[in-house]
């Protein structure tokens, strides 16, 4: 029945958002999908904010580091099984000689995974 097939169209067009086309479009052209970063919208949340002090103080262990953090200017969460962070972060590098005290940007990303509350830096680069 095409008049069915055509309303059945007509239907999903208006009905589903654009981004589903979008995404499935990319899916099966094979390219990796990096739209499911939202942006942190409280960044005062105490949660985000943990994960951005946790990214410094890991930092400064693994790269022997005395960075002190300032504030968190940005963020962008990711939701599967755990919680990723990618944070853009102010911090004061005390380590530095030329200490102006002037607070520089760095990007770190921090996993969590709820259920175990753990932590782990995935990554971190600045200052950017
Ligand atoms: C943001 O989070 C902080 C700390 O949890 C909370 O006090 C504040 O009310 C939140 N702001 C908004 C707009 O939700
Ligand atoms: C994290 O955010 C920074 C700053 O917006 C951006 O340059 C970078 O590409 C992001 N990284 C990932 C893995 O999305």
């Amino acid at each position: 029945m095409p008049s069915n097939c055509q309303l059945l169209l007509f239907i999903i067009l208006i009905l589903v958002p654009k981004s589903i086309f979008l995404e499935l479009s990319l899916a099966s052209s094979g390219e990796t999908l990096v739209s499911d970063w939202r942006p942190i919208k409280n960044l005062s949340d105490t949660k985000v904010v943990d994960a951005a002090k946790f990214a410094v103080a890991r930092h400064n262990f693994e790269a022997k580091t005395r960075l002190i953090f300032d504030d968190l200017v940005d963020g962008e969460v990711k939701s599967h099984s755990g919680t990723d962070y990618n944070l853009t972060i102010a911090a004061r590098d005390d380590g530095d000689t030329d200490y102006d005290d002037t607070p520089r940007i760095y990007v770190a990303i921090v996993s969590h995974r709820q259920f175990q509350e753990f932590m782990r830096l995935d990554s971190f680069r600045g200052p950017v």
